[in-house]
């Protein structure tokens, strides 16, 4: 089991499969992109394979989701997705993503035993979303999201971060789209994870604003406290339910507290938090000959030196060192 001195379980692994993207968005890195690693940098789709079924079959692992940069981008990912859904226990796959290509490959994913997919999208107008992410691929976007429903990858959740002077005012009608195309919606306060250190909290939409901007338009009324367990988001069952919208308020209300999560880097770092400042190098004891035993063991003590929390609040805080694209999320 992956514990940590406050008394939670890591059982809910995130693996980036990346760190590079094909969008540009700009609350995650500048326009000109950043400095990929180097193919000889990442594992390769053994090594990842072998990482996660050690995860999987010896620390406790239940919940699997690939993400990146953009996981899409990653050639081997339908095989990676094949050989875990073989390993025993099944962990449960999920996949983070743009969204584009997901109209391709959709279908290939579901049938290699992907679960379900969660897709970014911040806006409804091709235009704002050529200026937040500095690409024209708004159609792509809606294509894959509507593969990824056709194909059973379900519940299909859309993950929106809100943007002063982009989508600000764009709540309510994401949330009247989502609704009408079945997608689960959630909104995600931007966090100090952009490469460029432009952060700042005054220039962030809280989740406080996102639920009143939601309310001039829906009733919301807060799903049963025992229904979140670890997920990042709050929901709400909107106008008397089923449907549902989230927040994920990362900054304004930390979730910290419950967190089930561990996290491989592209290149092999584990990470015991999004917003760690230090990682453990799997790469390096697996490339020189590590068993699957002493892998699991650097593992654990990676985790068992988990903070309390992110940090957020303390007028020290540091921004991590890798930006969001290299953390996965
Ligand atoms: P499910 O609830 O299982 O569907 O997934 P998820 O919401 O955890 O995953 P997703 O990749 O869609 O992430 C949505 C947002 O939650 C992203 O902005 C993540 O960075 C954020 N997030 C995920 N895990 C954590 C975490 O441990 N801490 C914080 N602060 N944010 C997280
Ligand atoms: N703050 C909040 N969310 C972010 N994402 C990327 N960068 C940030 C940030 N700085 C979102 C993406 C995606 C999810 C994995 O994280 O939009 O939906
Ligand atoms: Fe790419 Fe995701 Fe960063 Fe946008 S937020 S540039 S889609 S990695």
């Amino acid at each position: 089991m992956l514990v940590d001195t406050y008394g939670r379980t890591a059982t809910d692994l995130r693996v980036s499969l990346t760190d590079r993207c094909n969008l540009r968005c700009s609350y995650c890195m500048p326009a000109e992109g950043l400095a990929w690693l180097a193919k000889p940098e990442l594992l390769t789709d053994d090594e990842i394979v072998r990482l996660v079924r050690i995860a999987v079959t010896d620390l406790g692992v239940t919940d699997v989701r690939f993400t990146g940069g953009e996981p899409l981008l990653r050639p081997g990912l339908p095989s990676i997705v094949e050989r875990c859904a073989a390993l025993a226990p099944r962990p449960r796959l999920s996949l983070t993503t743009n969204g584009i290509g997901l109209a391709r490959t959709a279908q290939a994913l579901a049938d290699a035993g992907l679960d379900r997919v969660n897709v970014s999208l911040d806006t409804l107008r091709p235009e704002v979303f050529r200026t937040l992410t500095r690409r024209k691929r708004h159609q792509d976007v809606l294509d894959g999201l509507a593969a990824a429903r056709a194909a059973g990858l379900t519940p299909v959740k859309v993950n929106s971060v809100l943007m002063p002077g982009h989508n600000a005012d764009e709540a309510p009608e994401l949330l009247a789209w989502a609704l009408a195309e079945g997608y689960e919606l959630r909104f995600i306060e931007q966090m100090p994870l952009d490469a460029q250190h432009g952060w700042q909290r005054s220039g962030m939409i809280t989740a406080e604003e996102i639920l009143a901007s939601l309310r001039t338009r829906f009733t919301l009324t807060p799903e049963q406290a025992d229904a979140r367990g670890s997920a990042p988001a709050e929901r709400w069952l909107v106008d008397g339910g089923p449907a549902r919208v989230g927040v994920i308020a990362s900054v304004t209300r930390p979730f910290c507290a419950a967190c089930d999560r561990t996290r491989l880097t592209a290149d092999g770092q584990i990470r015991n938090c999004l917003f760690a400042r230090e990682e453990t190098d799997l790469r390096g004891a697996l490339r020189s000959g590590a068993r699957d035993a002493d892998l699991a063991e650097l593992w654990r003590k990676a985790m068992w030196g988990k903070k309390a929390g992110s940090g957020l609040d303390d007028p020290a805080f540091l921004q991590p060192q890798r930006p969001m694209s290299a953390i996965g999320g």
